[in-house]
Order: structure tokens, then sequence, then C-alpha cells
């Protein structure tokens, strides 16, 4: 039994406590590029190495490496006096920018911006709406143009969401047999890396990314496309521009940046440019039936309020928008990712 002196707060508590030190660990070491020297390296490196390669301080990188350590983001191998480094499997895979399912830009844009929003998350609950003015300045009545607030800002956006897409697009994509679907129209679809691994996966199907004119700009500006003309770009605003007609129309982290108001106005439009018989695919994180979980999708749903006008929500309610719009046949299939797949017909 342990005395009163001896009392320690619970570790549940601490951990919380500590989480955002963590998090800023992982970004401040994603932003200053640890992981990509260690890797350039191809050899364990002490810190002072590290330092000099950075152009950062030796105190710094040892506190930093140390950590990053203890959190199994580093091996350290220790001999002689000295400590060298070299980064886990874990790390390899996702932390260093070179890795195929590298998720560096989307930690980039969380450290960048999305923590800036977290720190006014009392004052989002408290207002229940999005913190762009108190964080940026920037007014949110024109939700993209606070969320693209410069060329940049919008680059590393679109990175960071694709960042996403080359672990989970797959899965996402496969959820339902899109082949019946030929002429495919993904609204919103931003830099392209699900039409990307829509066309790869289906032969027959043609893609029309329908994003903004800005984010189209970039999207053929800084991203790659494969040849063959099956990939095609449309500009426009999706509440009031017409919308390209297509067998099916893909809805990926859409919906959960809107009211349902607008969500329903949207699916309206989707339903009235439907081709019969097509259908619409709606890709989110979704809530367990009761709304209690996951802590992933609640956390997901918190961003939202914290970032848009939306949030996420259980796959009975985008039923019932998607019901309240015209289409029928609702299906719903969870991935072993964090994304699930709606599909429905019209
Ligand atoms: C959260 S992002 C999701 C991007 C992509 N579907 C994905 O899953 O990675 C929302 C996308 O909707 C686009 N968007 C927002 N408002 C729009 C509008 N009014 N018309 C067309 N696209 C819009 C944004 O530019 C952005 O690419």
């Amino acid at each position: 039994m342990s005395s009163v002196g001896e009392e320690v707060t619970p570790r549940l508590l601490d951990e919380y406590t500590q989480g955002f030190m963590v998090s800023q660990v992982l970004f401040a070491a994603c932003e200053l590029g640890v992981f990509d020297v260690l890797a350039e390296a191809r050899e364990p490196l002490g810190s002072d190495a590290v330092a000099a390669r950075l152009g950062s301080s030796p105190r710094g990188i040892e506190l930093l490496l140390d950590t990053c350590a203890s959190l199994k983001l580093l091996h350290v191998e220790t001999g002689g006096g000295r400590a060298l480094y070299k980064n886990t499997e874990l790390s390899s895979t996702y932390l260093v920018r070179s890795s195929p399912r590298s998720q560096q830009n989307m930690l980039l844009y969380l450290g960048r911006t999305t923590y800036l929003c977290w720190a006014h998350l009392a004052q989002a609950v408290r207002e229940g709406k999005n913190q762009y003015l108190n964080t940026f300045g920037v007014p949110s009545e024109e939700l993209f143009t606070a969320i693209y607030r410069s060329e940049e800002e919008r680059l590393q956006f679109m990175r960071g969401l694709q960042d996403v897409w080359s672990v989970q697009g797959r899965s996402v994509m496969t959820a339902f047999d899109l082949s019946p679907f030929p002429l495919v129209c993904d609204l919103g679809g931003c830099s392209g890396a699900l039409a990307k691994e829509c066309v790869s996966l289906y032969p027959g199907c043609q893609v029309t990314i329908f994003d903004v004119p800005q984010v189209v700009g970039t999207a053929k500006k800084h991203f790659p496309f494969p040849d063959g003309g099956r990939i095609s770009f449309r500009e426009g605003d999706f509440f009031k521009d017409p919308l390209p007609e297509a067998d099916l129309y893909i809805l990926a982290r859409v919906l959960h940046d809107w009211t349902d108001e607008s969500c329903s106005r949207l699916l309206r439009r989707i339903y009235q440019s439907c081709r019969e018989g097509g259908g619409v695919l709606v890709i989110e994180s979704l809530l367990d039936a009761d709304g209690r979980g996951p802590l992933t999708t609640q956390l997901f749903s918190l961003n939202m309020l914290v970032q848009t006008e939306g949030q996420e929500r259980t796959p009975a309610q985008y039923q019932a928008l998607l019901a309240t719009a015209g289409f029928r046949d609702v299906r719903c299939q969870r991935t072993r990712g964090i994304y699930g797949a709606v599909l429905a017909r019209k």
C-alpha cells in the first residue's frame, strides 16, 4: 500500500497531459529533417553529426534524438561512451520523405496549421465554429479561402491529404466493386490521389477531377499524372457550377467539411447530374452507430469543428443525407483503416 508521500498522478492522466509534447517531438523531428538525414546517412550517426548536418544546436538535437528513441521512432546503440542513432522500421516507412508511404507532409501540415488551431479548442467549443480568425486573423466565411491562405499552404495541404491515400487509398477504392461505373467524377478530387488509384484498379474507367481553380492549377503544376488521357480536370464550384455528367461521383473527405444543410444541397445537385443507375461513393472516417467512437474519428470530428464547418458522421447520418437527396440502396463498408466507404445508387 502506498503512503500519501509516495502518491503519483495516474499514468493515464500523465500520458494525456503530455500528449501535445509527444506530437511536437514528432512534428519537430520531421520539420528539422531528422529522419531524412538518418536515412541518407545509411549508417548510424552520433548526435553531433546529426546536429552538424541539420545546422542545429548539439544540445537540442541530443535531447530530441533521445526522446525520439524513447518513443520508438529511433534506435539507439551505445558503446564506448557514444550513442549512435538510426531510424526504426516505423520511421523508415512513414516518416522519411522519400518513402512511398511517407506521412511527412501530413505531419508538417498538422504541426504548422492544425496544431495552432487546436490551441483554440475551448473557444471553438464555446462558439461552435472554426478558429481561423482567432488563429490566423483570417475570416472564415469562405471556408476554403481561409484554408488555402497561400499557395504554399495549399500545396502543403494537398500533399498532406495525398499522404493518407498512399497508405489507405487502395482499401477505400476496393471497398466496393466500382467496375460498373466507367465514367467517374471525383468532386473535390484535389491532387488526384484517388483518381490515380481508380484508373489503376479499374482499367475501363475515366475520371474527371473537379475542384476549385486554384487547386486544379496546383495539381497540374506539382503532381505527376499517368499518360493515357484517362484522368482529366474540370475547374468549378460544386455548389454553383454545372457538374460533369458521370456514372459515379466520389466525395472523399468532402461532406465532413460541411453542415448538413450544405451536404444536402451538394447531394441534390449530384443526384440531378448523375446518370440513371449511377451512384455516389462517400469516403469518410465513420463514427460508430452510437457516435461514441472510434476515438480517432471523434478527434477528427473535433478537428472539423476547429478547422471547418462540418463534423464526422455515423453511417446512419450519411444514409439519411443520401436518402433525402433521392439516392437509394445505401450500403456501408468499413475497412481495416480509419476510412470507410458508403455507396448509394440513383
Ligand atoms: C478535405 S479536401 C479532400 C480532398 C480529397 N478528396 C481527399 O480525400 O484527399 C476537400 C476538397 O474539396 C475541395 N472543395 C472545397 N470547396 C469546393 C467547392 N465549392 N467546389 C469544388 N471543390 C471544392 C477542396 O479544394 C479540396 O480539394
